[in-house]
């Protein structure tokens, strides 16, 4: 008989909650239906077909991607509406994602924040016979892509959309990323209610100025979590909510049974200080955080596997090196080969390091899932 147990994976690998991950998308896609919005998860964060597959079976309406190549992935996979909520300036890159939606009758949604992005859109969409939907890009507060409020560049590229026969002005679109380094889930709700603000305000401007908004898009983890209404808005964005991991845990947005990613390591050595684990920042990435941000102490949350998620055996890996971890000892001892749960920082990077998800359900394993999507960064 195959042996499925927990012991039986060869580590690092990255295990997937089976039972988890459906809750979480089941636990989104309620909150989403009952606020009267549509959910459009963004796919950086699993590139998995089968996670997809289990987000459509939800409800979701579509996807979200950031990267061409990504987005290529899924539409060759079968998505049929794409958003990709990253500026695209390059037309190597439109051309190929125009030509590729064409062909298979994807609706394609992308964002601008610049001139030179519409020229560049609506240049490829032209030489392709496409037409094109547009999201304005609006920052919010994370100071990343986006115009701000109040920013003359809004009306104008509003109205450069607007005049582009190959372009269709469909809504505005912001992520609110900067709540990854609030401190407490109150501040969260403070910046997904000021997100919901901004947006009105700059709707009713562009409306004033004769120029309809339809779809309003927002999206992060947190602030979707967090937020008591969505007021104005038509659609959320969140990638993470799938696996979760130690932001919304540091917030008490979750509870620690909806961690769906954990990272399965191995104690391969040991000194007076630390346990030395066989998962490092190859495995785990050096992130603190999303967006830069250092929201924790340390690079994940560490179990001993029998005894996951209980907060006497709670750990940290406080040192990485590329394939080695710094485990902190506590007041217990490990055994050399003990087999490790680890809560990464991080979940979508830590995912995008792997080959594959080890499915499992009641510590045993059910199934592998590809990663298909994974270092597809162009
Ligand atoms: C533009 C955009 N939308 C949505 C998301 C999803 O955010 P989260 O992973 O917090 O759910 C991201 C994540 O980085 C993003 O950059």
């Amino acid at each position: 008989m195959i042996d499925k147990s927990l012991s039986s994976i060869e580590t690092p690998a990255v295990l997937l909650d089976d039972a988890r991950l459906r809750n979480n998308i089941r636990l989104i896609q309620e909150l989403a239906s009952a606020q009267g919005v549509n959910v459009r998860p963004h796919i950086k964060t699993h590139k998995c077909l089968e996670i997809l597959r289990l987000q459509m079976d939800a409800g979701a309406v579509g996807i979200t991607a950031s990267k061409t190549d990504e987005a290529l992935t899924f539409i060759n996979n079968g998505a049929r509406s794409v958003t990709i909520a990253y500026p695209l300036v390059v037309d190597a890159k439109l051309d190929r994602l125009i030509e590729v939606s064409r062909s298979r009758n994807v609706d394609l949604r992308l964002i601008v924040d610049s001139l030179a992005g519409v020229e560049a859109i609506s240049r490829t969409a032209r030489r392709h016979g496409a037409q094109i939907d547009i999201f304005l890009k609006i920052d919010v507060g994370l100071h990343r892509c986006g115009v701000k409020e109040g920013d003359p560049l809004l009306i104008k590229l509003a109205k450069a959309v607007d005049g582009e026969s190959a372009l269709n002005l469909l809504g505005l679109l912001s992520h609110a990323g900067h709540a990854y380094g609030a401190q407490t889930s109150e501040d969260v709700r403070k910046i997904a209610q000021d997100e919901c603000s901004i947006l009105a305000r700059v709707r009713g401007q562009l409306q004033s100025a004769g120029l309809e908004i339809s779809e309003v898009s927002v999206g992060s983890t947190p602030t979707v979590l967090a937020s008591d209404s969505f007021d104005g808005i038509t659609e959320i964005r969140p990638g993470n909510y799938v696996f979760m991991d130690r932001t919304p845990l540091r917030f008490n947005l979750i509870e620690p049974n909806q961690i769906a990613l954990t990272v399965f390591a191995t104690v391969v050595s040991a000194n007076s200080d630390y346990f030395i684990i066989d998962t490092g920042s190859k495995t785990l990435s050096s992130d603190l955080g999303a967006h830069g941000i250092a929201g924790v102490e340390g690079y994940g949350l560490v179990y001993p596997a029998d005894r996951f998620q209980e907060k006497d055996s709670e750990m940290v890996v406080v040192k990485l090196s590329e394939e080695h971890g710094f485990v902190a000892r506590r007041h217990f001892d490990l055994p050399m080969g003990s087999k490790l749960r680890i809560v990464p920082n991080h979940s979508c990077v830590a995912a995008n390091l792997a080959d594959a998800y080890t499915v499992v359900s009641d510590e045993q394993v059910v199934d592998q899932w590809e990663i298909v999507a994974r270092g597809k960064v162009r």
